[in-house]
Protein backbone atom coordinates (compact mmCIF):
# COMPACT_ATOMS: atom_id res chain seq x y z
CA UNK A 1 0.00 0.00 0.00
CA UNK A 2 1.44 3.48 -0.85
CA UNK A 3 0.92 6.74 1.01
CA UNK A 4 -1.56 7.72 -0.60
CA UNK A 5 -3.25 4.44 -0.82
CA UNK A 6 -3.46 4.68 2.94
CA UNK A 7 -4.16 8.50 2.72
CA UNK A 8 -7.30 7.14 0.64
CA UNK A 9 -8.56 4.37 2.43
CA UNK A 10 -8.54 6.18 5.78
CA UNK A 11 -11.75 7.01 7.66
CA UNK A 12 -13.15 7.63 11.38
CA UNK A 13 -14.77 4.60 13.08
CA UNK A 14 -16.52 4.54 15.92
CA UNK A 15 -17.07 0.68 16.13
CA UNK A 16 -14.49 -1.92 16.35
CA UNK A 17 -14.05 -5.40 16.33
CA UNK A 18 -12.68 -7.46 19.66
CA UNK A 19 -10.16 -8.73 17.55
CA UNK A 20 -6.70 -7.74 19.55
CA UNK A 21 -4.28 -5.89 17.87
CA UNK A 22 -1.22 -8.13 17.05
CA UNK A 23 1.92 -7.07 18.88
CA UNK A 24 3.85 -6.30 15.74
CA UNK A 25 1.36 -4.40 14.56
CA UNK A 26 1.14 -2.38 17.54
CA UNK A 27 5.72 -2.16 17.04
CA UNK A 28 4.95 -0.95 13.67
CA UNK A 29 2.56 1.87 14.43
CA UNK A 30 4.63 2.94 17.36
CA UNK A 31 7.84 3.13 15.20
CA UNK A 32 5.78 5.73 13.00
CA UNK A 33 5.41 8.30 15.54
CA UNK A 34 8.78 8.06 16.35
CA UNK A 35 10.20 8.82 13.61
CA UNK A 36 7.47 11.58 12.76
CA UNK A 37 9.72 15.39 12.49
CA UNK A 38 9.27 17.28 15.15
CA UNK A 39 10.67 21.04 15.86
CA UNK A 40 14.07 21.17 16.03
CA UNK A 41 13.91 17.74 16.11
CA UNK A 42 13.63 18.22 20.01
CA UNK A 43 10.90 14.53 19.98
CA UNK A 44 9.38 15.83 23.66
CA UNK A 45 6.50 13.79 22.40
CA UNK A 46 5.74 10.30 24.43
CA UNK A 47 3.53 7.64 21.81
CA UNK A 48 1.14 6.07 24.72
CA UNK A 49 -0.67 3.02 23.12
CA UNK A 50 -3.52 1.85 25.77
CA UNK A 51 -4.03 -1.96 25.22
CA UNK A 52 -5.01 -2.84 29.00
CA UNK A 53 -9.35 -3.56 28.47
CA UNK A 54 -9.96 -2.05 32.05
CA UNK A 55 -7.94 1.15 31.43
CA UNK A 56 -9.60 1.59 27.91
CA UNK A 57 -13.03 1.10 30.34
CA UNK A 58 -11.99 4.22 31.90
CA UNK A 59 -11.27 5.82 29.40
CA UNK A 60 -14.49 6.66 28.23
CA UNK A 61 -15.31 8.76 31.36
CA UNK A 62 -12.07 10.91 30.03
CA UNK A 63 -13.52 10.97 27.39
CA UNK A 64 -17.11 12.67 27.81
CA UNK A 65 -18.44 9.13 27.89
CA UNK A 66 -18.52 8.13 24.24
CA UNK A 67 -19.42 4.96 24.86
CA UNK A 68 -18.18 3.39 21.74
CA UNK A 69 -14.35 4.11 22.21
CA UNK A 70 -14.42 0.87 24.53
CA UNK A 71 -14.89 -1.04 21.62
CA UNK A 72 -11.26 -0.52 20.58
CA UNK A 73 -8.82 -2.89 20.72
CA UNK A 74 -6.28 0.61 21.61
CA UNK A 75 -6.34 3.86 22.30
CA UNK A 76 -3.17 6.22 20.99
CA UNK A 77 -2.64 9.00 23.44
CA UNK A 78 -0.03 11.29 22.33
CA UNK A 79 1.16 13.75 25.18
CA UNK A 80 4.35 16.44 25.36
CA UNK A 81 6.53 18.22 27.44
CA UNK A 82 8.73 21.40 27.62
CA UNK A 83 5.91 23.43 25.09
CA UNK A 84 7.49 26.35 23.14
CA UNK A 85 6.25 28.79 20.60
CA UNK A 86 7.93 28.51 17.38
CA UNK A 87 8.61 31.54 15.66
CA UNK A 88 5.44 31.09 13.56
CA UNK A 89 3.55 31.08 16.71
CA UNK A 90 2.02 28.03 16.90
CA UNK A 91 2.97 25.64 19.64
CA UNK A 92 5.74 22.85 18.77
CA UNK A 93 4.19 20.97 21.26
CA UNK A 94 0.69 20.65 19.67
CA UNK A 95 2.18 20.44 16.01
CA UNK A 96 5.10 17.32 16.68
CA UNK A 97 1.88 15.68 18.46
CA UNK A 98 -0.47 15.95 15.69
CA UNK A 99 2.14 15.15 12.85
CA UNK A 100 3.28 11.88 14.95
CA UNK A 101 -0.86 10.98 15.56
CA UNK A 102 -1.02 11.21 11.82
CA UNK A 103 2.02 9.16 10.93
CA UNK A 104 0.59 6.53 13.14
CA UNK A 105 -3.11 6.43 12.51
CA UNK A 106 -2.19 5.88 8.62
CA UNK A 107 0.48 3.30 9.58
CA UNK A 108 -2.62 1.67 11.12
CA UNK A 109 -4.47 1.73 7.74
CA UNK A 110 -1.80 0.23 5.94
CA UNK A 111 -2.06 -2.86 8.81
CA UNK A 112 -5.78 -3.33 7.79
CA UNK A 113 -6.86 -0.94 11.34
CA UNK A 114 -8.70 2.10 11.13
CA UNK A 115 -9.09 4.56 14.00
CA UNK A 116 -10.91 8.15 15.04
CA UNK A 117 -9.30 11.23 16.40
CA UNK A 118 -10.71 12.57 19.63
CA UNK A 119 -10.83 16.04 20.87
CA UNK A 120 -13.62 15.24 23.07
CA UNK A 121 -11.72 14.06 25.75
CA UNK A 122 -10.37 15.84 29.52
CA UNK A 123 -6.43 16.22 29.10
CA UNK A 124 -6.03 16.02 32.89
CA UNK A 125 -8.19 12.93 33.68
CA UNK A 126 -6.49 10.90 31.07
CA UNK A 127 -2.96 12.39 33.04
CA UNK A 128 -4.55 10.73 35.59
CA UNK A 129 -5.78 7.68 34.32
CA UNK A 130 -2.33 7.34 32.65
CA UNK A 131 -0.06 7.99 34.83
CA UNK A 132 1.21 10.50 32.92
CA UNK A 133 4.04 13.12 34.65
CA UNK A 134 2.97 16.69 35.20
CA UNK A 135 5.09 18.05 32.94
CA UNK A 136 3.30 16.62 30.08
CA UNK A 137 0.13 18.05 28.14
CA UNK A 138 -1.80 15.47 26.62
CA UNK A 139 -2.62 17.05 22.95
CA UNK A 140 -4.48 14.07 21.09
CA UNK A 141 -6.42 10.20 21.51
CA UNK A 142 -7.24 8.30 19.03
CA UNK A 143 -8.78 4.81 19.84
CA UNK A 144 -7.90 2.09 17.11
CA UNK A 145 -8.93 -1.52 16.05
CA UNK A 146 -10.02 -3.77 13.10
CA UNK A 147 -13.60 -1.77 11.86
CA UNK A 148 -16.71 -3.98 12.66
CA UNK A 149 -17.73 -3.28 9.13
CA UNK A 150 -16.08 -1.30 6.05
CA UNK A 151 -17.18 2.31 5.87
CA UNK A 152 -15.75 5.45 3.90
CA UNK A 153 -14.65 8.75 4.91
CA UNK A 154 -16.65 11.96 5.15
CA UNK A 155 -17.35 13.82 2.22
CA UNK A 156 -14.51 16.23 1.24
CA UNK A 157 -14.41 19.33 -0.53
CA UNK A 158 -13.48 19.62 -3.46
CA UNK A 159 -9.62 20.38 -4.91
CA UNK A 160 -10.75 23.97 -6.09
CA UNK A 161 -11.90 25.03 -2.86
CA UNK A 162 -9.20 24.26 -0.90
CA UNK A 163 -6.11 24.16 -2.93
CA UNK A 164 -4.32 27.27 -3.89
CA UNK A 165 -1.26 27.56 -6.18
CA UNK A 166 0.58 30.22 -5.27
CA UNK A 167 -1.41 33.57 -4.28
CA UNK A 168 -4.66 33.06 -2.39
CA UNK A 169 -5.96 36.54 -4.68
C1 LIG B 1 -8.73 16.87 15.79
C2 LIG B 1 -9.94 15.98 15.61
C3 LIG B 1 -10.80 15.79 16.69
C4 LIG B 1 -11.91 14.92 16.57
N1 LIG B 1 -12.71 14.67 17.68
C5 LIG B 1 -13.68 13.72 17.59
C6 LIG B 1 -14.41 13.32 18.77
O1 LIG B 1 -14.16 13.77 19.89
N2 LIG B 1 -15.37 12.37 18.62
C7 LIG B 1 -15.66 11.79 17.39
O2 LIG B 1 -16.54 10.94 17.35
N3 LIG B 1 -14.97 12.14 16.28
C8 LIG B 1 -13.99 13.07 16.34
N4 LIG B 1 -13.23 13.40 15.24
C9 LIG B 1 -13.50 12.73 13.94
C10 LIG B 1 -14.09 13.70 12.91
O3 LIG B 1 -15.45 13.89 13.21
C11 LIG B 1 -13.89 13.10 11.51
O4 LIG B 1 -12.49 13.03 11.25
C12 LIG B 1 -14.54 13.96 10.45
O5 LIG B 1 -15.96 13.88 10.57
C13 LIG B 1 -14.15 13.53 9.05
O6 LIG B 1 -14.47 12.17 8.84
P1 LIG B 1 -13.35 11.17 8.30
O7 LIG B 1 -12.32 11.05 9.38
O8 LIG B 1 -14.07 9.85 8.09
O9 LIG B 1 -12.78 11.72 7.03
C14 LIG B 1 -12.16 14.27 15.33
C15 LIG B 1 -11.28 14.48 14.26
C16 LIG B 1 -10.18 15.30 14.39
C17 LIG B 1 -9.22 15.47 13.23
Amino acid sequence: MTVMEAIQARYSVRKYTDRPIELEKIEKIMKAGRLAPTSSNQQLCKHIIVTDKELIHQMVSACEEQKWIETASAILVECASGDRMMICGQSARSMDCAIAMSYMTLEAVELGLQSCWLSWFSPDKVKVLLNIADDYVVVAVAPIGYPEKDGHRSDKKLTKEVVVYNKMK
